[in-house]
């Protein structure tokens, strides 16, 4: 088995890096992937591994050298039973996350309208837990389907096994580095209930004249993706990853005392003694929206998302990222966890 060489990475990332992987394989099946890590055992275990998905939330701070590994295990099938108002679907880790959301939703498998146009793909939208507008894909998921990357063994993690929480599963700490996913399955509902209740998505559908009562799901969508891409920048245009950064889950008191300093602090509820603070609004505050630092800039119409205006490299970005995670912390004395993954150094 041959893996391609010195493989530029630069259609598999959307900020738009430059690297190169010293070798890239791709897979369409399960049986594949267990080939492809047979011959990585043999010939090239010396070498670091790294399986990829849309490219959405990576930054490659350097060129790879080892193997990287990327799925195109397609498909989307409705398991049995079919009678029932419960809808279990079946996906290939390789499949566009928003063509997943508008497949779902032309045949009347409701539940994802929320997550529309999240840049990604399925396999990793069960690592990340994607989440936006009030939804996290961790209510949809029934199960997740892996490949050890060790063994090469099968294994099925319900998802009550994948220690879920914002933006964080066991994929990405606890077995981080260790399974590939291969097919993810979610539980859908044939009944349409709307989500509206994330700040601004009452008003959207006001202002578009739709009334809640007779809202589609189709509607919903396209409402979420209006609003998407006035604050998001298109990857295609300006490389970014989304959110850089998490928004910081901080404890009342410590919200207290930055909301004495700071009246007009915003926050949402997360648990009985804290609260998650937005990032963006931190950011904003330190004047860095719309400020660039060579190549780089903190996004103009929403702080919490870094830019690549131009051959930018993950240094690059890396710079402007530690500088505004300083301002943010000397101002509130609040410390920025970066949401993307950072690979090489
Ligand atoms: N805000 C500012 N300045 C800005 C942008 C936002 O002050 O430039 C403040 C405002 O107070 C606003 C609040 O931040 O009300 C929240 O802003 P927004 O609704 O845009 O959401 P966010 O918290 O900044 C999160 C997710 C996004 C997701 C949106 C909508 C994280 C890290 N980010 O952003 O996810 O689309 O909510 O649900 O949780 C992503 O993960 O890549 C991503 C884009």
């Amino acid at each position: 088995m041959e893996f391609e060489q010195n493989k530029s990475l630069l259609p598999y990332n959307t900020f738009g890096i430059d690297a190169k992987a010293a070798y890239f394989s791709e897979y369409s099946s399960e049986e594949e992937l267990a080939e492809i890590l047979d011959e990585y055992h043999r010939t090239y275990a010396h070498l670091p591994l790294l399986h990829i998905g849309g490219g959405s939330n990576l930054l490659f701070l350097s060129d790879f050298s080892g193997l990287v590994l990327h799925s195109r295990i397609l498909g989307i099938h409705r398991m049995e039973p079919v009678d029932s108002s419960e809808i279990l679907i079946r996906v290939g880790a390789g499949v566009v996350w928003d063509d997943l959301v508008s497949t779902c939703i032309s045949h009347g498998w409701y539940g994802l309208e929320n997550l529309s146009l999240i840049p990604g793909e399925v396999g990793a939208s069960a690592v990340q837990n994607i989440g936006a507008y009030g939804s996290e894909v961790k209510d949809f998921i029934q199960s997740v389907e892996c490949l050890s990357l060790s063994t090469g063994e099968k294994r099925v993690f319900q998802a009550d096994e994948c220690c879920y929480a914002y933006r964080s599963s066991i994929f990405k700490h606890g077995l981080k580095g260790q399974f590939a996913v291969t097919h993810v399955t979610y539980r859908l509902s044939s009944h349409f209930v709307p989500c509206l209740d994330y700040g601004g998505l009452r008003a959207a559908l006001e202002s578009q004249g739709i009334s809640e009562d007779v809202l589609t799901a189709q509607q919903l969508r396209e409402v979420i993706i209006g609003i998407r891409k006035a604050k998001l920048p298109d990857p295609k245009v300006l490389g970014n990853a989304g959110s850089f950064f998490m928004n910081p889950i901080v404890s009342k008191e410590e919200f207290q005392r930055v909301k004495s300093q700071c009246p007009t602090l915003p926050s949402y509820p997360f648990n009985e003694s804290h609260v998650k603070v937005p990032a963006a609004w931190l950011i904003e505050q330190t004047g860095w929206k719309g400020r660039s630092l060579g190549p780089a800039a903190v996004h103009d119409r929403q702080a919490l998302v870094l830019v690549n205006l131009g051959g930018a490299t993950g240094q690059d970005i890396l710079r402007l990222c530690d500088e505004v995670r300083s301002s943010v912390f000397n101002k509130f004395g609040i410390n920025l966890c970066p949401e993307v993954n950072f690979i090489g150094g």
